[in-house]
């Protein structure tokens, strides 16, 4: 015990793990990211869940086993999974721990999900499929559905069942916090449902931290964490603590700021892309969305990371912010907008139910169960993912993995339109939506093809033929975007193949569109019909 503490205290984990996996390893990977108990249940019944009542619905590990298939027929190699350890059980004042957040003993799994053999299990099912397996973790603190002393701690907490482990005494904070004593040192959530903070400067309270995720990462053959509230903690406690896990880091900043956030990027391995997140929404929602504050954020970012952009998790929706088409349901902005993170330069992450055109605002409403979807393959969005996985592939097959090192760069920025190239690929994306009568017009003289190269766009398999210089002069269609690479580029790949009769998946992404169409041309028939007859 003496040995290993000392070990701990040193921070000598880093070599442990044989198989874990590391930033590099995650590099080219598409994660999904679920919340378990709303995925999938054991027993496949068609269970109810009402978002409202915020309480367990059922999902479980055996439940994300039995749906594999679906997550990798998108394309995604990598599932994260919402917390697995044990929480406070009961209704509080804000529902059940169904979301897994509320951590009162990191030593025990959350029965509600499933056995640790369940948990193992889903890790063998994922590697087996060459898939990763991302655990989501707390760290900062544990919850209860009351204040002290009205709970002993002795009995609630494991393992930290002194007092003492807690910073004292109890102030609260929350995530527009700024002052770093407050963020650090008070607790966050609320006198019904505080979220007592660990207290991070004790060493008893690192080395327990530490010890408990060197053993969760090893019991279960986790390839990656993604850590919560990570802006809670000193940043010098981090380096420690991830080398005790050894695994790649991705940790929840949230932020609007770049130069806020850009520390934590030298403490852990990576950070979500909060601080584009917010732009981009922004941005993409309306013909108003303004792209050149979201540009110049991306681009800030780019320079103040230590690996600029590189492994940072972009992602469009997430169980904390509304979901995307709680804005609008444009089918053009959203399709837009869940394009931009997959020619982004770190790590795409789809978050469960945004394939099936789920629409709930604010949390518990983006929390829903994706049983009810019945996991339509046939949803244009499921379709959409699918391509733009591929096309990734592609495109790191092609450069030979140089499309993961080669930096994001924005061409033709307009009031709605703006085109960013990141060889092989060239995305053209605009806000203007699907209603405008205003064509869109991406003019990219520098767009880096070769002179006269034979381009695909990959959403309709439509060819474009790049100019004398490599540029290209490209009108928009229905405010839909486009995303062009190389006909050599996606060859061997299921994008676009030469046999039409294959196409038709591809195509699945204008099929809206072409319905619209056809209503409309229907009417006209209609119409002319009426008049003819007079
Ligand atoms: C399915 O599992 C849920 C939760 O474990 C349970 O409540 C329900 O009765 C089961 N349904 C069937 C049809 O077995
Ligand atoms: C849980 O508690 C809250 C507040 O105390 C209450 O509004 C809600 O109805 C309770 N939910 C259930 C399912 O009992
Ligand atoms: C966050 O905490 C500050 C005090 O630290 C308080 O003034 C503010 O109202 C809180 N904001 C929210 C959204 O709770
Ligand atoms: C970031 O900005 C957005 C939009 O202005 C705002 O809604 C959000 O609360 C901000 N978040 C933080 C953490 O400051």
């Amino acid at each position: 015990m003496l040995l290993r503490s000392s070990l701990l205290a040193a921070g000598l984990y880093a070599a442990a793990p044989a198989l874990a996996a590391s930033a590099d390893d995650w590099r080219s990977r598409a994660i999904y990211q679920l919340i378990t108990d709303r995925f999938a249940m054991s027993n496949d019944s068609n269970t109810p869940c009402d978002t409202t009542e915020r309480r367990y619905c059922g999902g479980s590990w055996q439940g994300v086993i039995n749906h594999l298939d679906y997550i990798q027929s998108m394309g995604f190699d990598a599932v994260w999974i919402s917390p697995v350890s044990a929480n406070i059980e009961g209704n509080t004042t804000a529902g059940e721990a169904f979301h897994g957040y509320w951590y009162q003993d990191i030593t025990a799994l959350n029965t509600h999900f499933g056995s640790p053999d369940d948990l193992k299990q889903l890790s063998q099912a994922l590697h087996k499929r060459g898939m990763y397996l991302m655990l989501d973790v707390v760290v900062n603190h544990m919850a209860a559905p009351k204040m002290p002393p009205e709970f002993n701690f002795q009995d609630f907490f494991h393992p930290f069942t002194d007092e003492s482990y807690f910073h004292q005494p109890p102030c609260f904070a929350n995530d527009s916090t700024t002052d770093p004593n407050v963020l650090e040192q008070c607790w966050l959530g609320d006198p019904n449902l505080p979220l007592p903070d660990l207290n991070t400067e004790s060493q008893t309270v690192v080395d327990l931290l530490q010890k408990s995720i060197h053993d969760i990462v090893q019991t279960y053959q986790v390839d990656g964490l993604r850590v919560d509230t990570v802006k809670h903690i000193r940043k010098d406690f981090w380096p420690g603590w991830a080398s005790a896990a050894g695994v790649f880091t991705m940790g929840e900043v949230i932020a609007n700021d770049t130069s806020f956030a850009a520390p934590y990027t030298e403490v852990l391995d990576a950070i979500l892309d909060y601080p584009s997140y917010f732009p981009m929404v922004s941005a993409f929602s309306s013909p108003q969305g303004q792209f050149g504050p979201f540009i110049s954020q991306i681009t800030a970012s780019q320079k103040a990371y230590k690996n600029g952009l590189f492994l940072a998790g972009s992602f469009f929706e997430n169980h904390d912010q509304p979901r995307f088409q709680s804005y609008t349901k444009d089918v053009a902005l959203v399709r837009n907008g869940m394009t931009f993170p997959f020619i982004h330069d770190g790590i795409p992450i789809c978050y469960y139910g945004q394939e099936q055109g789920y629409q709930g605002g604010s949390d518990p409403f983006n929390r829903e169960a994706l049983w009810l979807s019945a996991y339509q393959q046939e949803k244009p969005l499921v379709g959409h993912f699918k391509t733009l996985n591929a096309a990734r592939k592609a495109a790191i097959k092609s450069s030979n993995g140089q499309f993961l090192h080669t930096p994001m760069k924005f061409y033709a920025i307009e009031q709605n339109s703006f085109a960013v190239s990141k060889p092989p690929m060239l995305a053209l994306l605009t806000n203007i939506g699907s209603e405008t009568s205003k064509s869109i017009v991406w003019n990219v003289p520098q767009a880096g093809f070769q002179p006269n190269e034979e381009l695909i766009n990959i959403f309709t398999c439509g060819q474009v033929m790049a100019d004398g210089q490599g540029g290209v002069n490209v009108r928009s269609e229905y405010g839909m975007p486009q995303m062009l690479m190389p006909i050599s580029a996606v060859q061997g790949s299921n994008l676009c193949p030469a046999d039409p009769k294959r196409r038709v998946a591809n195509m699945a992404g204008n099929r809206e569109k072409m319905l619209s169409g056809a209503v409309l041309f229907g009417s006209v028939l209609f119409f002319f019909f009426r008049f003819w007859q007079f």
